[in-house]
């Protein structure tokens, strides 16, 4: 069968369109399309959530129609819609879900609503780049800007949610820290690449959680160490915000830093990077062990993270048991894993009862 998938949850509009057979096989990605206004965000320093939808209104049919013509098929050949129905912001997935109504209506076809978190998951079940066959019970570490969890799967169907973050995400934790140092969102990446010319033993920063019983994890102590660390060690470069309730905010200026000062700064996105890896590795690591599971899948757009798929990747060979992650374009936000987690969670379900819940979680 051929899906379509749609994906509106934050700032991001995206099409996809899978083919699958057998739920025992990876899907098969035919087109996938996404359209970002994170340009238009970083202008204002954040998602402005407004702005996002009326950006998302004006490029959702653009954007699903290019992606029927990437996979060469007509709107009537596709044999199912799977949309985003949550969490996330409330009007984007308004225009996702309305859209996918309309479709669905038009062209009498099955519409299969999709938590956005599952999707994240099934990015593992694209096919290509040798992805190895994940084998169940599996893991899954769902790690992205707005949520940490941790998930046992028995089956496609049978799954029970192990954790989660108490307050920030572990990419939130990444983005504010960035912030801090006057670097703009995405701030994974960006203190990723500086961190690798830093040393991670520098810093002494706090693993939260680290020995608690349960799969809980927090980082807003972390960001809170990092911001006191900031502080202390890096000569801030601030300025005051023009137009605003006033206040400040750092302005990165790596050219005026002098080479020691750079050194700081690669040691503190290293001992940043090393501290929020460290955490998220040791409790995936203990319900991996726990739970005797014969693979780990991790995903969101920390999974795009080199160091903690390498950390990850090295452990479950140490195990034996298999370890999958998304190639880096399938980490972060797209349709093509809503179209795949609509085959393996296939329930349709009538066009008039689908509805956005903006505080959707795992059930
Ligand atoms: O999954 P995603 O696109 O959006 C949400 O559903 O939140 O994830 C975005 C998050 C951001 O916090 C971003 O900083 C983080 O993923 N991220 C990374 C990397 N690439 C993206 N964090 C660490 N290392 C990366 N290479
Ligand atoms: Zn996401």
């Amino acid at each position: 069968m051929k899906i379509l998938g749609i994906e509106t949850s934050c700032d991001e509009t995206g099409a996809a369109i899978i083919e699958a057979t057998t739920t025992d096989a990876p899907v098969t990605l035919l087109s996938n399309v996404l359209a970002s206004s994170l340009a238009l965000h970083v202008k204002t320093g954040g998602i402005i959530p407004e702005v996002a939808a009326r950006e998302q209104l004006t490029c959702i049919i653009p954007t699903i129609d290019e992606a029927f013509e990437k996979a060469a098929l007509k709107k009537e050949e596709i044999d199912a819609i799977a949309v985003t129905v949550g969490p996330g912001l409330i009007g984007s997935l308004l225009v996702g879900v309305e859209t996918a109504k309309t479709f669905a209506y038009a062209l009498s076809k099955p519409i299969i609503p999709v938590n956005h978190l599952f999707g994240h998951i099934y990015a593992n079940w694209i096919a290509g780049n040798n992805a190895p066959a994940i084998v169940f019970p599996t893991i899954a570490l769902v790690v992205s800007g707005g949520h940490t969890d941790l998930v046992l799967m028995k089956s496609h169907t049978e799954t029970i949610w192990l954790g989660g973050t108490r307050d920030d995400a572990a990419g939130e934790c990444f983005d504010k820290c960035a912030r801090l140092l006057g670097y703009d969102y995405p701030g994974g990446p960006k203190i990723s690449a500086l961190g690798e010319k830093g040393n991670a033993q520098a810093f002494a920063l706090p693993r939260p959680m680290q020995g608690s019983k349960d799969y809980d994890f927090s980082f807003s102590g972390l960001k809170t160490a990092f911001l006191n660390l900031t502080k202390q060690n890096f000569p801030l470069l601030r300025r005051e915000i023009p137009n605003t309730k006033g206040g400040w905010e750092q302005i990165m200026q790596e050219d005026a830093l002098s080479d020691s000062e750079k050194q700081t700064l690669f040691d503190l996105c290293a001992s940043l990077e090393k501290a929020i890896i460290d955490t998220l590795v040791a409790k995936t690591l203990t319900a991996v062990k726990e739970y005797q599971v014969k693979s780990l899948i991790i995903c969101g757009g920390v999974s795009a993270n080199k160091q903690l798929s390498n950390v990850l990747k090295d452990a479950c060979a140490t195990l034996n048991i298999i370890f999958s992650a998304p190639p880096p374009l399938l980490c972060t936000d797209n349709a093509a894993m809503i179209a795949a987690a609509g085959f393996y969670h296939h329930k349709a379900i009538p066009w008039q009862e689908i509805t956005a819940d903006p505080e959707l979680y795992f059930d």
